[in-house]
């Protein structure tokens, strides 16, 4: 007789599952035997966070941030804009460190997705890791179109040499169909192909940089860190480029009034160049590929991070001192600031070379966002998440093949369909969540595993958590209040994650111990779905 459906033992079932956790000695185990090649020493990871750090954000936002928004809507931090820099670096470091002793500790690949399988469970970590995705798929998604406007600009700046098919491409093969929809309704003059009353968009430079970054990713880790290496080298000597030429520039009466906007200037500056920090955290999700994790882990988390920030501060007090932050900027200081300052020093050639340093800042960005994307999900994959057939390894050059091009593929669909701004703001959601349940994931594995073996220990806990939370907590409190329609896609992402889970990942897991238990039964040690 077929036994009576009982809520009660369904309901019990389900929570029981759902919050069961995994123990980080059967992850290490897990990762022993079928993990990912070891190739990363601590300069590898310094140039991949600095690689995935230094981007759009101090070539595009740092605008903004100093001088507020065009249409009045974020105040600018004036001259103070270093102390917006530190407030933010400040408030990354905390969640860095938790980073740092998570990373050491459980090596593997997954990152804040992992930690949380480990403290809070199966379903908060099937969320965290579809949250993360907001981070690192959307945002590449995101970074993706931010290079498509970069290169266009850098191609316009040739209009005397190169074809005008070239130099100054039609709108729909380099925007999004949000932006061409907006142009067209301001300006009906713009010739665009129609389909059924919808504009045709087809962003050719973002698909083909996504397409060209996913093969070179499936080509090898290692590779993949070359490449992060020499657009690094490029970005980094263009910003040197900029400090050092700025400097002689400068007039320190711009530097006065200091903070235009007083404190809340200051920390709308520091909500805005948070964006810049973005991408430290990238690194533990590698983790499994480092060679020695217990030591470079936290050198090369920290230590990109410090990079950074001197890096920013340095940017921040030669472009204020450059040109008066106070009042009203023309609008191409704020979408490319120091192009732009070269520009009125009379030095085009260094605006010219700023430009090439900010499509090769965007492409590391963007080669680490794919790579942390794909590392997430192959350890989602591991855990029986999604479809084990994303765990094939390449046989000659030892990368997640099929999950890179599927990474790859979906981002292009993703090109084709979303809004930029959209895409960045979810971004950041994505990045303050995953911050925040990094630091709890550290206080309740003190708690709940005090014996366990921590080679890098987050110093003054628990405060320094307690302080991560605190800071990460309030710039998304502070942004959900403002009003936008990422506020409440958040939700929605987040409610299209639960059902997922429900529907999908929490079956396929349970069908997994079914087999296991099947086999052991059966003395057969298989154990795949
Ligand atoms: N920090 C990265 C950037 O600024 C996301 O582009």
């Amino acid at each position: 007789m077929a036994e009576k459906f009982n809520h009660v033992t369904f309901t019990k079932n389900f929570l029981k599952n759902a919050t069961r956790i995994k123990n980080p000695d059967e992850m290490l185990a897990d990762a022993k035997s079928d993990g990912l090649e070891k190739t990363l020493g601590v300069w590898d990871l310094i140039i991949l966070g600095v690689g995935a750090i230094i981007g759009s954000g101090i070539f595009a936002v740092v605008g903004i941030a100093a001088a507020g928004a065009a249409d009045g809507s974020t105040l600018g931090a004036g001259p103070a804009l270093i102390v917006s820099m530190i407030i933010a670096a400040v408030a990354c470091v905390f969640s860095a460190l938790c980073y740092s002793e998570f990373a050491t500790m459980i090596p593997v690949a997954g990152g804040a997705y992992t930690y949380t399988f480990a403290t809070l469970g199966e379903f908060a970590a099937w969320m965290v890791g579809w949250v993360l995705m907001l981070e690192y798929a959307i945002g590449f998604i995101a970074v993706a179109c931010a290079w498509s406007n970069h290169f266009v600009q850098f191609m316009q700046g040739f209009s005397n040499v190169l074809p005008a098919w070239l130099s100054n491409p039609p709108v729909w093969l380099t925007n999004d169909v949000f932006t061409v929809g907006k142009l067209v309704s301001e300006n009906p003059d713009i010739h665009v192909p129609m389909f059924l009353g919808i504009p045709i968009c087809i962003n050719l430079p973002a698909i083909i940089i996504v397409l060209l970054m996913t093969a070179i990713l499936v080509k090898g880790t290692k590779d993949s860190a070359k490449m992060a290496g020499l657009m690094v080298f490029i970005k980094m000597a263009v910003i040197a480029l900029f400090v050092i030429a700025g400097a002689f520039y400068v007039r320190p009466e711009n530097w006065a009034p200091f903070a235009p906007n007083g404190v809340e200037g200051i920390f709308a500056g520091a909500f805005l160049i948070f964006f810049a920090y973005i991408g430290f955290d990238a690194i533990a999700t590698a983790a499994e590929e480092c060679k020695n994790p217990q030591k470079d882990l936290p050198i090369g988390i920290i230590g990109s991070l410090i990079v950074t920030t001197i890096v920013y501060v340095l940017v921040a007090l030669v472009l204020t001192g450059m040109i008066k932050t106070s009042g009203s900027v023309p609008l191409d200081f704020l979408k490319a600031p120091m192009a732009y300052c070269m520009t009125i020093a009379k030095q085009n050639w260094a605006a010219g070379l700023i430009s090439i340093g900010s499509l090769a800042g965007l492409t590391s960005v963007l080669l680490v966002m794919e790579m942390a994307a794909t590392r997430i999900l192959f350890a989602m994959s591991r855990d029986h998440f999604i479809s084990q057939r994303f765990q094939k390894i390449h046989p000659v050059f030892k990368t997640p093949v099929l999950l890179t091009w599927t990474v790859g593929i979906l981002a292009v669909v993703g090109i084709l369909t979303l809004n930029l701004n959209v895409a960045a703001e979810l971004c950041n959601y994505g990045t303050f969540t995953s911050f925040i349940i990094v630091c709890v994931a550290v206080l309740i594995l003190r708690h709940t595993d005090p014996n366990r073996q921590r080679p890098f220990k987050v110093p003054f806990s628990p405060i320094t958590p307690l302080l991560g939370i605190l800071c990460c907590g309030g710039l998304m409190v502070y942004k959900s209040l403002q009003a936008g329609s990422s506020a409440l896609l958040f939700p929605v992402w987040l409610g299209i994650g639960a059902i997922i889970y429900i529907l999908y990942g929490f079956i396929r897991n349970r069908d997994n111990e079914n087999k296991i238990h099947r086999n052991l039964i059966h003395g057969n040690s298989e154990n795949e779905l």
